[in-house]
């Protein structure tokens, strides 16, 4: 037990030196409670950690871009906060999003998955609501200043999407667009 003890840090060592006077079955007893406790104390460390910095990241991802609590990373930012949409689709504005998206968006985007210079349109409709997307086509630069999914794409396609100067009509009209690309009828 002491050849033991003597190969130990220099704290067992110092408590060591306080009770080297007493009885030999009471150094063990001091020396097993030592112990217990520091294991104790990783114990109960390693333990809380993990549960602290898990609601922290939940609370972080549900309120906040760039620490801003009253970011609402479900309509992002601009002047779109609700947008009526039907349960089926409107044909005439699906057509002029379409004839809108020839010109304006398919040397970048594709309609299925596959990624061309920005994300493929297949299931963005199911990504993001219809303000963020409205949001996001309308007032580009902002969103990807600040919002944490537009950023997210950013990091992956490593170009910043242009500015395509469209009106409230256009964003609509595309949006429609997408819901059908997505299968709505
Ligand atoms: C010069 C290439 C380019 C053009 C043109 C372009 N985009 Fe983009 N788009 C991107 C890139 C790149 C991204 C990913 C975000 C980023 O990196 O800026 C993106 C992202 C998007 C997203 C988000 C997709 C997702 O899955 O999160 C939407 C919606 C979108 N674009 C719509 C449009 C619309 C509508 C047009 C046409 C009016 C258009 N884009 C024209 C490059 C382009």
């Amino acid at each position: 037990m002491i050849a033991l003890i003597k190969k130990r840090r220099p704290l067992t060592l110092i408590l060591q030196c306080k009770i080297k006077n007493t009885k030999p079955d009471m150094k063990i007893s001091i020396t097993t409670l030592l112990f217990s406790g520091i294991l104790l104390f990783i114990v109960a460390c390693g333990g809380n950690n993990p549960d602290a910095s898990q609601s922290g990241t939940t609370n972080d991802a549900a309120t906040t871009a760039n620490g801003n609590p009253s970011y609402d990373p479900e309509r992002g930012t601009g002047k779109f906060t609700e947008v009526e949409v039907g349960t089926t689709l409107d044909v005439t504005k699906a057509t002029a999003g379409e004839q809108t998206f020839n010109v304006k968006c398919s040397a970048c985007h594709k309609l299925t998955a596959e990624k061309l210079v920005g994300p493929g349109w297949s299931g963005v409709t199911s990504r993001h609501k219809a303000p963020w997307i409205m949001n996001f086509i309308t007032n580009t630069d902002e969103m990807l200043n600040k919002d944490p999914k537009a950023q997210a794409q950013l990091e992956i396609c490593l170009v910043r999407m242009p500015n395509q100067s469209l009106s409230d009509d256009d964003a609509r009209n595309l949006f429609e667009f997408m819901r059908k690309n997505d299968g709505v009828k």
